[in-house]
């Protein structure tokens, strides 16, 4: 009998770990009942997937994430793909957003950090890494003016609907109702970013003219909200879960203060020690056979990213949180076309929230009395960091 058969969606959202891990030695390409997908659980048939977009297809049918936000960069391939992220991919080059970690990250985190300083401990997700995160993001889609929680209901409201494998109608209409308030929002700003271009993403979106391509007014709205959906609890997440890293590895942590050069591979390894985003979900263009597996045309499969980041195969002792592994790039961001476009903006968020959070908050400690709780499997989410300091 299938593994697949026995695995449960409660069991996945406590720790995957565990299963991905028993997957990967018996059913490295499983069908999993409770979720309906393929599980793709090696290092090697994962990049296999991802970077194999003609027969493993962003462009599922139906399409969730079509249906909620309209034709999107994520949700297509070939050359619609290329020329939606041709037009976006400008605004995230060093050029265009190289001044963030200084200029608006920092100042951010200051001022969240102002706000607890004199606390000696706080809960680092709801009260530093969650605003952060809002905070920046509004500024860089050009949404200062949305106030936080409605950009955070936005977020949830359109991830129910990107979410709504099993079409139910209600939980469709709550997306709808957002996505639909989100369009009317932008109208008028887009009306004045077309006579007064700022340098927001939305701006850009609006002038980038590659090729002779321009977005329209419709995949201006639609990839805004694949932004929203994609850059806000991810990058929260990274900050939550990379500080948990560290501050569970006080040894470690010391040689990160003695010499900050090692911040950066201390975050790289904490995303590949715990993914905040799981899969890359495709669906099979044609049958096709994966590690031996023939999966007929249709298929939807899930490449466990999150599972490559642990495979054996590819990691020595990859259970281990270690600062100093040299053992090549992670796949947290995926890889192949739909490689994640927000990736350099996630990094500056999370190096900057390091960089203030260690020079401000002296000793900074877990709080033995409150262990982290930690839930998901597609998004891996902490639901509080407590932590103190002197
Ligand atoms: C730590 C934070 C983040 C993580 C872990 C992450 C992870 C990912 C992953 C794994 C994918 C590929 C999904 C797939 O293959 O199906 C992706 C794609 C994407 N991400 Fe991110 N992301 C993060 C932050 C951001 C931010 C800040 C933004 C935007 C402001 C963003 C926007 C996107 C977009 C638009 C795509 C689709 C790209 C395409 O289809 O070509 N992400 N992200």
């Amino acid at each position: 009998m299938s593994v697949g058969t026995e695995i449960s969606v409660e069991q996945l959202e406590a720790d995957p770990y565990p299963i991905y891990k028993q997957l990967r030695a018996e059913e490295p390409v499983c069908f999993v009942d409770s979720v309906g997908l393929w599980l793709v659980t090696l290092w090697d048939d994962v990049q296999h997937v991802d970077k194999s977009p003609d027969v493993f297809t962003g462009e599922t049918e139906p399409s969730t994430l079509r249906r909620t936000f309209g034709a999107n960069l994520l949700a297509s391939e070939g050359a619609y793909h290329s020329r939606i992220r041709n037009i976006i991919y400008p605004w995230f080059r060093v050029g265009a957003i190289g001044d963030y970690p200084d200029n608006v990250i920092a100042p951010i985190a200051n001022e969240l950090v102002d706000g607890f300083a004199d606390h000696g401990g706080c809960d680092l997700v709801s009260e530093f890494a969650e605003p952060l995160s809002a905070r920046v993001l509004k500024r860089a889609l050009g949404l200062s003016f949305v106030e936080e929680g409605t950009l955070r209901r936005w977020f949830v409201e359109l991830a129910t609907g990107a979410a709504n494998f099993e079409g139910d109608p209600e939980k469709q209409a709550i997306a709808d109702a957002a996505s639909a308030e989100v369009n009317e929002t932008l109208a008028p700003v887009v009306e004045r970013l077309e006579r007064e271009p700022d340098d927001t993403l939305l701006s850009s979106m609006v002038h980038t003219e590659v090729d002779g391509e321009r977005l329209t007014r419709e995949e201006i709205q639609s990839n805004l909200k694949v932004m929203i959906v994609g850059g806000l609890q991810a990058t929260t997440d990274l900050i939550a879960l990379s500080m948990w890293a560290i501050l569970s590895h006080p040894e470690q942590l010391e040689e990160v203060r003695a010499d900050p050069k090692l911040v950066d591979p201390a975050i790289e390894e904490a995303a590949r020690w715990h993914s905040p985003v799981g899969t890359s979900t495709r669906q099979t263009t044609r049958d096709v056979e994966l590690g031996g597996v023939k999966l007929e045309q249709g298929a939807l499969v899930a490449a466990v990213l999150a599972s490559a980041n642990h495979d054996e195969r590819n990691w020595s002792e990859p259970e281990r949180y270690d600062i100093h592994r040299r053992e090549g790039s992670h796949l947290a961001f995926a890889t192949g076309p739909h490689l994640c476009i927000g990736a350099r903006l996630a990094r500056y968020e999370t190096r900057t929230a390091w960089r203030v959070l260690l020079d401000r908050l002296p000793r900074l400690r877990l709080d033995p009395e409150r262990p982290i709780e930690i839930s998901g499997w597609e998004f891996r989410s902490p639901h509080h960091l407590h932590v103190q300091w002197s």
